[in-house]
């Protein structure tokens, strides 16, 4: 499998030109990130039918490492205890080492690729489209944190004070790229790692840990440094966020269980990146063609199950009354293919579960005024596969211009004005991706200086952050904490006790 790995040729992504990869190499001299397969190449495709067709075969429940479960108070204190220990190692290796440990974590991350992918879809329904990036964006994240960790030095001007244990609780629905953002964000900022994965992606998480293993074996360095646990109990990630050893939490979901976390433990710094309710406003100057291309890809990739989606489009003017947008924005729905990540084929997968009461009324309710452009139907009796819904009419200040739904949902509003759009998207009490589509200079400095949100895109989809060229996080209810934005140069900066080096210089 290896050998088909190292053959595999990438796809020059992202504006830049590397060459194979090469996995034998320790570590690449500069920053880059790494590059998805191309699919276009038909080594590529029989490479990626090989996944599907493990994926298809696979039986969830029979790989699933239980070494790690916690069904007790007592266990869970046995793990902790373990963790602090060799955090004591981790914390006093030299920088360069730790540097060096990142950026071999990335390497085995990267021979995992095909496993990675094929975990992904089997637990949480993810395309290949989709889980191909993903992988390389988990790469990235190591990489750049065990790079960023030496960087901090020339910040800082000292060596930063190492971080006690850090919690991490990421979430089902970039199972690979968050866990592996936030896991290699600790490490490189010295602190050892427990990570509490949600339910339905432990065994993506599992694979990470493996390759984080592999690499800490080449350093002769002891697994505990990251431990996770499995937990059928919601108490487990509570418990572990109120032991005082505990000295930071990144968490990756709901706003809800951020505060949670921040009422438990008022004292810790939390680092949260939370819920959305994002927009892609679409002027009268657009390029239509690629509005439409951008607004489908954002709301529906992963069935909109992404806290950076597109929930809303805003269309200002006459732009509302383009019969050219809405057919094409209907045509390009409509002919979406969705199904599991096993048809090769699909570009839309299930959503994680049969939707709750929120995704339901997202799915089935329309309020005054609303009507169906496009209404989405359930597929098949799992409850879970279901072909996308554009409903227009949304009014500002209706439940669904506040709602999150997490869903293959798209709503449709009309602006009468630029301004009027700022408005509405600003009316939200999130602010975490925000698009515009226009070729007006003036419009997009408008804009730029008035919308409320941690990314902003221009004539782009609005999902799908690169580390290191877009930092990714939220304002207003999208983010908890100090606010730095993940997979850029303030993060560890941020999870660093900087300050307390800098007394020491
Ligand atoms: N970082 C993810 C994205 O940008 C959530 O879509």
């Amino acid at each position: 499998q290896l050998e088909i790995e190292a053959n595999l040729i990438p796809k020059p992504r992202r504006q830049q030109n590397r060459a194979i990869e090469d996995y034998s190499q320790a570590s690449p001299p500069e920053f880059a990130n790494a590059v998805d397969t191309d699919p276009d190449l038909p080594q590529n495709r029989a490479w990626g039918r090989a996944i599907l067709n493990r994926m298809a075969d696979s039986k969830l429940g029979e790989d699933l490492v239980a070494s790690h479960e916690v069904t007790s108070q007592k266990q869970l204190n046995d793990v902790i205890t373990s963790a602090t220990k060799a955090g004591a190692t981790w914390q006093d290796l030299p920088l360069q080492t730790r540097s060096q440990v990142l950026i071999r974590i990335g390497d085995h991350l990267a021979k995992n690729r095909a496993r990675l992918i094929e975990v992904m879809g089997s637990e949480t329904g993810k395309t290949i489209d989709r889980a191909d990036p993903e992988v390389s964006e988990g790469i990235d994240f190591a990489r750049y944190y065990g790079q960023q960790c030496l960087e901090l030095v020339n910040i800082i001007g000292a060596t930063p004070h190492p971080v006690g244990l850090t919690v991490v609780t990421p979430p089902w629905n970039f199972p690979m790229a968050i866990p592996t953002g936030s896991i290699t964000s600790a490490l490189a900022a010295g602190s050892p790692v427990i990570v509490k994965p949600a339910p339905q992606a432990q065994r993506t998480v599992a694979v990470i840990v493996q390759a984080i293993w592999d690499a800490l074996d080449e350093f002769d360095l002891p697994h505990e440094i990251v431990t996770y646990v499995i937990a059928d109990e919601h108490s487990v990630g509570s418990n572990l966020v109120t032991d005082t050893r505990a000295e930071r939490v990144i968490l990756t979901g709901g706003y809800e269980t951020a505060k949670l976390f921040t009422e438990l433990r008022p004292e810790m710094p939390l680092f949260g990146e939370t819920s959305g309710k994002n927009a892609i406003i679409v002027t009268p100057s657009a390029d239509l063609d690629l509005a439409v291309a951008d607004v489908v890809n954002s709301a529906f990739s992963h069935a909109g199950q992404k806290c950076s989606a597109a929930s809303l489009v805003i269309l200002v003017g006459q732009t509302a009354r383009s019969k050219r947008f809405h057919r094409q924005l209907l045509d390009a729905v409509n002919s979406l293919i969705v199904d599991y990540p096993t048809n090769p084929q699909a570009q839309m997968g299930p959503v994680i579960e049969p939707p709750g009461e929120k995704l339901t009324r997202g799915l089935t309710k329309l309020e005054n005024g609303q009507r169906w452009h496009l209404q989405p139907k359930l597929l098949d009796d799992t409850g879970r596969l279901y072909s996308p819904g554009i409903r227009s009419g949304i009014q500002p200040g209706s439940e669904y211009h506040m709602t999150e739904y997490f869903g293959p949902v798209l709503g449709v509003m009309a602006a009468p004005t630029l301004q009027a759009a700022i408005d509405y998207v600003n009316a939200v009490p999130y602010g975490l991706t925000s698009g515009i589509h226009s070729l007006d200079p003036e419009e997009i400095a408008l804009w730029t200086d008035q919308v409320v949100a941690g990314n902003l895109y221009i004539n782009r989809g609005i999902t799908g952050a690169i580390v290191r060229r877009q930092p990714f996080g939220g304002w207003k209810r999208s983010s908890i904490g100090p606010g730095a934005k993940a997979g850029g140069p303030n993060y560890l900066l941020a999870l660093t006790d900087w300050a307390d080096a800098a007394a020491t210089v």
